[in-house]
């Protein structure tokens, strides 16, 4: 278990990997690999909930994941769909707040409904704000925001100068999300694939050899607990963060 008096990260977002070979690993295709994915973040939710996450965020679908094969793709909506409706309860008991973001516009319009269903829903739920990045690339959004702030400076709402970090935070999809203070990547994988460039800045790191369908609350305490052993600097001497 975890210690909770002490320094629990209020943002933590994962990379979710290794279900293709979490499978391939049994003799099963890639697919059986993405179902028993979805028990894990059902149960990964529930666990940072409980021990007081203010916002978890997931990667669920990049830009780049519409490259896999038709089949893939399909059952990755399908899992979307069906589990944004069998979660609802869930969401609601653990007081979780559901968001999204990504370029939603582009996902198909079933799986656009049951989100825009479970947000509704959720909205004034005052717990845990889950986001759940959909068809989602940090190039994209840093791109989408840059063409937002030009066309603003075009119309002159915006003066160049005044072009600042606040500004760009606020034409990025996580305009309302504070910065990641714990980015964990599962499966072995040491990347980041595109997922929250601006808004890992100053994250701290964590890599686990554990693939997606294994990794439970065992092995998320051991992430948070290896954050909290972390000194952050954010670009101070050690012995200046002393002095405080
Ligand atoms: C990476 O494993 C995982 C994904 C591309 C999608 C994540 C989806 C889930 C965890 C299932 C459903 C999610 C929700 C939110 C209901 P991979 O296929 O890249 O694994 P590999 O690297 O071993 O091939």
């Amino acid at each position: 278990m975890i210690d909770a008096s002490s320094n629990i990260p209020k943002h933590v977002a994962i990379i979710m990997d290794g279900n293709g070979r979490w499978a391939q690993e049994r003799g099963k295709n890639r697919i059986f690999g993405h179902r028993t994915g979805k028990k894990a973040v059902q149960n990964i939710v529930e666990t940072a909930a409980k021990h007081k996450i203010d916002y978890l965020t997931l990667y669920a679908f990049s830009t780049e994941n519409w490259k896999r094969p038709p089949l893939e793709v399909n059952t990755l909506m399908d899992l979307l769909i069906r589990s944004l409706k069998r979660e609802l309860k869930q969401m609601l008991e653990n007081n979780i707040r559901l968001q999204s973001i990504g370029a939603l516009e582009s996902l198909p319009v079933e799986v656009q409904k049951a989100l825009q269903h479970t947000i509704e829903q959720t909205k004034n739920n005052s717990g845990m704000v889950l986001t759940l990045a959909l068809n989602y690339g940090a190039h994209q959004e840093i791109t989408q925001a840059v063409r937002s702030i030009a066309t603003k400076v075009k119309n002159n709402i915006i003066s160049p100068e005044k072009i600042d970090q606040n500004i760009i935070n606020k034409h990025l999809y996580t305009r309302n999300l504070p910065a990641v203070d714990l980015l964990i990547r599962t499966s072995g994988e040491q990347r980041i694939s595109n997922f929250l460039l601006w808004q890992i800045a100053y994250a701290e790191l964590y890599f686990t050899e554990v693939l997606w369908p294994d990794f439970n609350e065992t092995h998320f305490c051991a992430a948070i607990k290896s954050y909290q052993k972390r000194e952050r600097r954010f670009g101070k001497t050690s012995e200046q963060l002393q002095e405080k």
